[in-house]
């Protein structure tokens, strides 16, 4: 069943962040931009993110007139409007007469105004007052044809070491150790270093003045508590669009980065969002490269909510915050964009569409340039892309069948990074993930990346690298989905913590994932930088090793590999393990690329998943979207050369009607087929 951003555009969106605001004493540039709109084939603008003080100019004090106005120019434009809620950078009268509202640092200092999400998520101060604004946006708008989602605030980001916060804190540690002061000593391990807890009141956040990198609980529950209080801010800001506005869609652009626990922020949004910045055409990676990486990030917005997402933000030629700021090539806006359809985004929007003509992203690509006119490459681009989207509009709204998942954890991921041990530096979690789902990627075979929470029973393979933190809950899970007859895949640094980051007793893994992995792992090797170990497998292939080599026993594990190199020659490197009905698989070592890409070649052939195209040539991909029996390919070629790919089979080239058994791929060319399945 197809599922859309919202009903009544049961289509592709393609425009992106629009900032009126900037013109507004220049209205004939708005006409302009209507004019602009739809000529480059935008049938979106997102507004109202940076407006509030146009929309509240003073305490109390509303002022719609303007957002009336855009909003209805837009609506008879034939366009739509995703409106968002202004609170990450509210007025400045707001915090000059509530300066509690500002956050305060990890040194106890209380920022000023300016920049943007620098406010507190637990005063209750600006939790009224973002309510009363988003009270009056839901009353006024909630209603309204052209709006079709809330995208709420803008980058939920950061943390507050303000006495409500530090309150707030020590209760939700008060409520996850059962007020149990025995249980938060456990957890903490406070006898190290003398750090014993006499009472809930003297549990102070981690700070660089005090416990900032050695009570691995305390920081682990710091973060969970960031997240918790950005999770309770953001259903404040829902509730009245809710409450007022119910037919409308929630959504919010989530940060890939590890600041708080998306998985557990998506379960309270609708429609999952990405703003995404790739580092396009760069010296230290190819683009084959980049998009994968990219891949990764994109199939895991599509995961959060198994359903089409929204690619929110992307950069025209470049955005203007990176070192370099390099122009993508010809026709690389619109294969990036084909990507984030390719994934299941069914949304093409862009920051932003005129470009500022002051400040800080008076540089950043636009759709519309200073020039002010049509007539340049990338309006050209974008004018090319709405146009595509059109053609492919019966895509939107379809889903992604994938039958392998990659297990990405971001409590697992904090837990890591603050080990102290192995490599201190740069555990590296989330480029291991992404390397393990390039492997799938190369080959065109769909992966769900989600959290640890979610059904692992309709995969037939589960990857979980550098899985170091198993809860009981975590290693039950693994259990039954391997004795059901699952397939596990997991790697060095498996199961070695709890959830309070306390080691697990008796031999790593922990608990019962020694039966399920039928080893024992004794001890963790970490090679410098530039040292190699080596492996040969059982048909004689050899491998390299890097960074870690793990020395494991093995207890009914068959050895598949072992290593060649070292005072462990011989020592398993790599085994399965037959456990119940399903089988499961340890590598012991960090390898270099092509061990990971030959072991799960062979577990895929063994699980008769293949990609779509067997025969790919370097570089180029493809991704299927699917509706009942319609399959939806994408070809994408991310190399410079014209290549061609042959298809297994008859499929309608969806942009030409013809019927086709092989395709001619431009340098950055793609092609989107079809077939009935
Ligand atoms: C995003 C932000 C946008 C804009 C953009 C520039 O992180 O949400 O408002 O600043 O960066 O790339």
């Amino acid at each position: 069943m197809k599922k859309y951003i919202n009903e009544r555009c049961p289509y592709f969106l393609h425009g992106g962040d629009y900032n009126p605001e900037q013109w507004i004493e220049t209205k004939e540039i708005w006409d302009e931009d209507m004019r602009l709109m739809k000529k480059a084939h935008c049938n979106e603008m997102t507004v109202g993110m940076f407006s509030w003080p146009l929309l509240e100019p003073s305490e109390g004090v509303y002022d719609f007139s303007w957002l009336d106005e855009i909003i209805e120019k837009i609506g008879k434009n034939g366009g739509k409007v995703v409106l968002g809620t202004p609170s990450s950078a509210p007025p400045r009268w707001l915090t000059a007469k509530y300066p509690e509202v500002l956050r305060v640092n990890d040194r106890g200092e209380r920022l000023r105004f300016g920049s943007r999400q620098r406010h507190c998520f637990t005063s209750p101060v600006y939790r009224e007052k973002v309510k009363r604004i988003n009270e009056q946006l839901a009353l006024r708008y909630g209603k309204n044809p052209t709006v079709v989602a809330w995208h709420i605030s803008n980058e939920y980001i950061g943390e507050c070491h303000c006495k409500l916060c530090e309150a707030a804190f020590r209760e939700f540690v008060k409520k996850r150790y059962d007020n149990d002061l025995k249980k938060l000593n456990h957890a903490y391990w406070s006898g190290f270093w003398g750090h014993t807890y006499a009472s809930f009141d003297e549990v102070e956040p981690p700070s660089s003045l005090g416990d900032a990198s050695y009570v691995h609980a305390l920081t682990l529950d710091w973060k969970r508590f960031a997240t918790a209080q950005a999770i309770d801010f953001m259903r404040t800001e829902i509730e009245p669009l809710r409450r007022i506005g119910a037919d409308i869609p929630v959504t919010t652009n989530l940060l890939f980065s590890d600041a708080y626990d998306n998985n557990a922020m998506a379960e309270y949004i609708d429609i999952a969002a990405i703003d995404s910045y790739p580092n396009w055409h760069s010296t230290w990676e190819s683009n084959q490269d980049t998009a994968s990486s990219t891949a990764f990030w994109l199939d895991y917005y599509r995961s959060m909510k198994d359903r089409p997402f929204m690619l929110m933000e992307s950069a025209l030629g470049a955005p203007n915050w990176f070192q370099y700021n390099k122009l993508k090539r010809p026709g690389m806006d619109v294969l990036a964009s084909v990507q984030a359809v390719a994934h299941g985004s069914d949304t093409v929007q862009y920051f932003q569409f005129r470009k500022s003509r002051g400040c800080g992203e008076k540089f950043h690509g636009s759709v519309v340039d200073h020039v002010g006119t049509e007539n340049t490459r990338i309006f050209g681009e974008v004018e090319k892309t709405g146009k595509l989207l059109e053609k492919i509009e019966e895509i939107a709204g379809s889903g992604t069948d994938a039958r392998v998942a990659i297990l990405l954890d971001y409590e697992n991921g904090w837990a890591l990074e603050a080990a102290r041990g192995f490599q201190n530096k740069d555990k590296k979690y989330f480029n291991t993930l992404r390397a393990y789902h390039k492997v799938f990627w190369k080959k065109g075979i769909s992966v769900d990346v989600i959290g640890p929470k979610r059904d692992f029973s309709k995969y037939d393979l589960v990857v979980a690298p550098m899985q170091y933190m198993t809860d009981e809950a975590l290693i039950e899970k693994f259990e039954r989905y391997v004795f059901g007859g699952g397939t596990l895949y997991a790697t060095y640094t498996l199961g070695m913590a709890d959830e309070s980051d306390l080691c697990h007793l008796g031999g790593f893994p922990g608990g019962k994932l020694k039966d399920v992995f039928g080893i024992w792992n004794e001890e963790i090797d970490t090679l410098y930088p530039e040292e190699r170990g080596e492996i040969v497998l059982d048909n004689g292939n050899g491998y390299e090793a890097a960074d870690y080599c793990e020395l494991i026993h093995e207890k009914g594990a068959t050895v598949l590999a072992r290593y060649a190199k070292d005072f462990y020659k011989g020592m398993a490197a790599y085994t399965v393990n037959r456990y119940g009905k399903g089988k499961a698989y340890y590598q012991a070592f960090r390898d270099t690329g092509d061990f990971k890409t030959d072991a799960l070649s062979s577990i895929l052939e063994d699980l008769r998943i293949f990609g779509e195209i067997r025969n790919l040539p370097d570089g180029v991909t493809c991704h299927v979207r699917t509706n009942e029996q319609t399959k939806y390919v994408f070809v994408e070629n991310y190399t410079e050369k014209e290549t061609s790919v042959s298809l297994d089979g008859e499929y309608e080239d969806l942009l030409t009607g013809e019927k086709v058994e092989k395709v001619r791929l431009s340098a950055y060319g793609f092609s989107i087929l079809k077939k009935q399945a």
